[in-house]
């Protein structure tokens, strides 16, 4: 295969960032990450936007940023106040480790994100996206920023055939930003590939006819644009059947318990639940039985009241969803509470148990 310093030779490379960095000045969306050049905003603006699209982004960076405008102020923050702003965005282990990385600049570097890349990469949850992206946007150090966007981009400008879905591929695309950025406005050129993959160069019909870089792009010429990037698909996830029971006891109150402190949605609330398994024992059954010796909870199952379907990366759940009486309680703790409809706004729940909570005003304690 041909290498990329020999790709790179057939791009005029002063006309290809002169028409780009033209076109973002012109076009560029405002958005509120773009209003100054904060490190830490770029910084929690560009986790957000890991996995999740500009528009859901919009209004969580904005509350985020109210709630938490310093570093300062996050490293200060408990964590359930992080997780709750976060609530409904997501793998939420980008928001722990965004708050222990916090903590860390405030303790190790004053407060100021540091502005090399060998410092900010021993961040926590600072992989070599993040850092390109701070570095280049907020600093205008010349670091590349490969996220998914940036190699649909540019496998198509440079006709490379690598596919994207393998992580070795990313070290391609960073030698190939290496020889395109611009030094004299490397955070303009970063964002503009970011936004021409978002506006123009899109996944199954780009505009390229729209496009300011056509002239520069291999796949145009060649008419592969809608064959690349190559990019094969994931397993498919696998799922599990679950069951959860929204219980109240007779004053009222509800049972919520909180998840282990590792592993999948780490450190949320959620109602009781367990996995399902195909016995000759009904799910009534199970529930009852398993309520008790894995919460300690006497209880009396109820009528089912929805199915709720999440789909995580790897994972389906497939949850049916009972109301419950809590005839007795052994014991509370820190991670198995009851708590009033009142008290428990402040509680931070994964979007699936939030389905359920919707059920909780209308379920009537026996
Ligand atoms: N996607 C990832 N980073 C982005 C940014 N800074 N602006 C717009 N879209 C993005």
């Amino acid at each position: 295969m041909e290498s990329i310093k020999e790709k790179l030779k057939s791009i005029a490379i002063q006309e290809f960032q002169r028409d780009l960095l033209n076109w973002f000045s012109e076009e560029q969306r405002n958005l509120p990450w773009r209003q100054d050049q904060d490190p830490y905003k770029v910084w929690v603006s560009e986790i957000m936007l890991q996995q999740t699209k500009v528009d859901t982004v919009i209004p969580y960076f904005n509350r985020f940023i109210e709630q938490f405008p310093s570093i300062e102020v996050l490293s200060e923050a408990e964590e359930e106040k992080v997780l709750k702003a976060w609530e409904g965005l997501g793998y939420y282990s980008r928001a722990r480790n965004l708050h222990t990385a916090v903590k860390e600049v405030k303790e190790k570097y004053g407060g100021v994100v540091p502005n090399t890349p060998v410092e900010i990469a021993t961040l926590r949850g600072v992989g070599p996206y993040t850092a390109g992206a701070i570095l280049s946007i907020a600093y205008g150090v010349p670091e590349p920023a490969v996220d998914g966007n940036v190699m649909r981009v540019l496998s198509r400008i440079l006709s490379l055939w690598d596919d994207i879905a393998k992580p070795k591929s990313r070290k391609v695309f960073e030698e190939a930003v290496r020889g395109l950025i611009s030094h004299e406005n490397p955070s303009y050129f970063n964002q503009a590939l970011m936004e021409l993959g978002a506006l123009i160069c899109t996944p199954t019909s780009p505009s390229c006819l729209l496009c300011p870089v056509r002239e520069h792009c291999q796949a145009f010429h060649n008419g592969t644009q809608t064959e690349l990037p190559v990019k094969t698909k994931n397993k498919k996830q696998k799922s599990i059947n679950l069951a959860a029971v929204i219980l109240k006891d007779k004053e009222g109150r509800t049972l919520i318990h909180k998840r282990p402190s590792t592993g999948l949605l780490a450190n949320l609330w959620e109602f009781p639940n367990m996995e399902i398994v195909q016995t000759i024992r009904s799910e009534k059954e199970q529930l009852n039985e398993e309520m008790l010796t894995k919460y300690g909870a006497k209880i009396e199952v109820g009528d089912i009241l929805t199915r709720i379907e999440h789909v995580f990366s790897h994972l389906i759940w497939n949850i049916n969803v009972y109301a419950g009486f809590l005839v007795d309680l052994e014991e509370e703790s820190e991670s198995l509470k009851r708590v009033t409809q009142k008290e428990i706004e402040p509680y931070p729940f994964p979007v699936s148990h939030q389905k359920m909570l919707k059920y909780l005003e209308d379920i009537d304690a026996e």
